[in-house]
């Protein structure tokens, strides 16, 4: 809740240095942003003139009864019209132009950013957030681009336009419509001040409002199978109903702000018709000034009340810039080194030399964890839940930095090759595997093309999967769901087998799911792992002992730390963690049998 709310909290409407930064993505559309300003100053020139060209009409043209001067005028009074028409249309195009442009470079930035960072990252941030920094954040930037910074400068040229007509015309007049300003300036205050609390309400209220759906949404099997919906319904009611409020409460400032402006304008009219009436009757003024001056009143407010609303543009604006540039400048990066290392010719040979780390300082994941995989060995990993297997898979994958000791593959220190070359050679099989929306096919070469529809079906066929994709009704093509959800998990683990195969790593690391599947599935997915093993560098993290026990060496793990390695054979001579281990499984398996 706190977080969130810090998220919402709204700082200063202008920041230079902020500014300074936004403004680097516009450089490169200059060109609009010239554009722009150029058909700006013609449109905000055009509209004050037409009261100008309005008096002329009645002193000269209609006092004098000249019709030929009154035609021409009625036509340039059009034709200014129609000018001002396809100029704002230009201005209204261009500056979208420029602003979807911009947004557009700033999500790819995001995105290739976001995909550059460690997973010490994500631990820590929801996804929720980070989404929110590639739609919304980046949407109200948009905002500013496109109808902001523009449209700030037209108003600022039909404000001075009016001012520079208004006074060549009558400087008493001129002053009566300013003396309604602080009423209008103070009303603006009010407004705006009010209008950014109930904003940071509204986004506040949102926030709850969407993660509520996400996470209940996301867990809807429990929902319904603990019966909660009707709880569920009421504390959506109340984060509704609290989000409905702060909505209407913004609504309420704007529908008093509004009818402000227009009575103070109105005011403004009203005080110019009767001491502007008074002159026209003493004839110290013509009927064409008084008649201009009720129209420079009335123009004169829009662009005012126009100002206040962009300022809350230009604050939301600012507000989601800093969290996006806060994200841009997240450093959580591990570093390629600068002159990297690279393997000629990959033996498989992988060393872990007093290992120890830790995901947040001060809690040891593992300590000093040292063994030694020769290559095409296979080793296991065994141990209790939250030992530390998958930690030493994470760092051999370099997915977070290791405090001390060193990782070696073939006798290269980890840290001394690219990341990528590293996890080229690399291949896990997740605890809980992911599939992403898309096809069976898609799902196994991951859209790498150079995997083409023979490898995918070999692969397939070897893991024992092909049956089943086979029974499909679209078979390979057949569309997956958003993680796999209408695949069993002994289907989504064949997939992922297969997905393995075709990449054909020279270190396959298999991190076994607890969940069981049917026997039958079990075979299959045993026959698999034998296939997929064999010929390569492997690590399998097993529950199931039997799983490993032709492996050349098994490790037990215990607290992040190693208390046994050996084989399966030496392992039950000590009769010590993984005698236990085995004996209670094997009891395990001698009860399901006679039951
Ligand atoms: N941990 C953590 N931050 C993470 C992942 C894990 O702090 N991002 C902690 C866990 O709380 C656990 C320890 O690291 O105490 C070891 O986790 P892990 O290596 O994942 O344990 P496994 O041995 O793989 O456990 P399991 O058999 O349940 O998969
Ligand atoms: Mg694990």
């Amino acid at each position: 809740m706190r977080e969130q709310l810090s998220d919402e909290i709204l700082g200063k409407a202008y920041d230079s240095k902020l500014m300074k930064r936004l403004l680097t993505y516009v450089k490169p559309y200059k060109k609009y942003v010239v554009l722009a300003i150029f058909l700006n100053v013609f449109v905000a020139g055009l509209a004050p003139l037409r009261p100008y060209l309005t008096k002329i009409a009645i002193d000269t043209s209609i006092a004098n009864k000249d019709y030929e001067s009154l035609t021409l005028i009625t036509a340039l009074l059009f034709i200014s019209l129609l000018f001002q028409a396809i100029m704002q249309y230009g201005l209204t195009y261009f500056t979208q132009l420029m602003g979807q442009k911009i947004i557009y470079d700033l999500r790819v930035q995001i995105f290739s950013h976001v995909q550059k960072l460690a997973l010490k990252f994500f631990d820590k941030t929801p996804v929720g957030r980070i989404v929110t920094r590639v739609t919304n954040d980046v949407e109200s930037l948009n905002e500013l681009f496109s109808s902001g910074i523009v449209m700030v400068f037209s108003d600022l040229f039909i404000i001075m336009w009016i001012f520079v007509f208004m006074f060549s015309l009558s400087f008493d007049l001129s002053l009566i419509t300013l003396s309604v300003l602080p009423a209008l300036f103070y009303a603006t205050f009010l407004f705006r001040r009010k209008v950014r609390e109930s904003y940071r309400d509204v986004r506040f209220h949102l926030a709850r409002l969407n993660s509520y759906m996400q996470e209940r949404v996301g867990g809807i099997s429990i929902v319904q199978l603990f019966n909660k919906q009707k709880r569920e319904l009421k504390k959506f009611k109340g984060i509704n109903k609290d989000y409905r409020d702060a909505n209407i409460k913004s609504v309420f400032y704007y529908a008093i702000f509004y009818p402000t402006v227009e009575i103070l304008s109105s005011l403004a009219v009203a005080l110019i018709i009767w001491y502007g009436g008074g002159k026209v009757f003493e004839s110290t003024m013509t009927l064409g000034i008084l008649f201009a001056f009720v129209q420079y009143t009335e123009m004169f407010f829009r662009p005012i009340r126009d100002l206040s609303e962009k300022y809350n543009i230009m604050q939301t604006a600012m507000a989601s810039s800093e969290r996006i540039f806060k994200l841009l400048d997240d450093k959580t990066i591990i570093p390629d080194p600068e002159k990297p290392v690279k393997l000629s010719e990959f033996r498989g040979k992988i060393e872990f030399k007093n290992v120890t780390f830790a995901y947040n300082e001060g809690e040891t994941v593992l300590k000093n964890v040292s063994f030694t995989i020769e290559p095409g060995q296979t080793v296991a990993i065994v141990g209790a839940t939250g030992a530390g297997k998958t930690s030493i898979v994470n760092l051999l994958s370099r997915f977070y930095e290791i405090e001390q000791g060193e990782i070696l593959i073939d006798g290269v220190n980890i840290k001394n090759m690219r990341k990528e070359d590293l996890r080229k050679l690399i291949c896990v099989v997740l605890q809980d595997v992911l599939l992403f929306s898309g096809t069976i096919k898609g799902n196994i070469n991951l859209n790498n093309s150079a995997i083409g529809e023979s490898e995918i079906k070999k692969a397939a066929a070897m893991v024992g999967a092909h049956n089943f994709i086979n029974n499909l009704p679209q078979k390979y093509d057949e569309k997956v769901q958003e993680k796999g959800a209408t695949l069993s998990v002994g289907q989504k683990q064949l997939i992922s087998f297969a997905r393995a195969l075709a990449y054909d790593p020279k270190i396959l690391i298999l991190d076994e799911a607890t969940a069981s599947v049917d026997t039958e599935t079990e075979i299959l997915i045993q026959q698999a792992i034998k296939k997929l093993l064999s010929g390569r560098t492997s690590i399998v993290i097993a529950h199931r002992l039997s799983t490993i026990q032709n492996s050349d060496k098994i490790i037990v793990m215990h607290k992040g730390e190693i208390k046994e390695m050996g084989t399966h054979q030496e392992l039950l001579a000590k009769r010590g963690i993984y005698f236990k281990l085995y004996q209670l499984q094997y009891k395990d398996q001698e009860i399901t049998k006679t039951a």
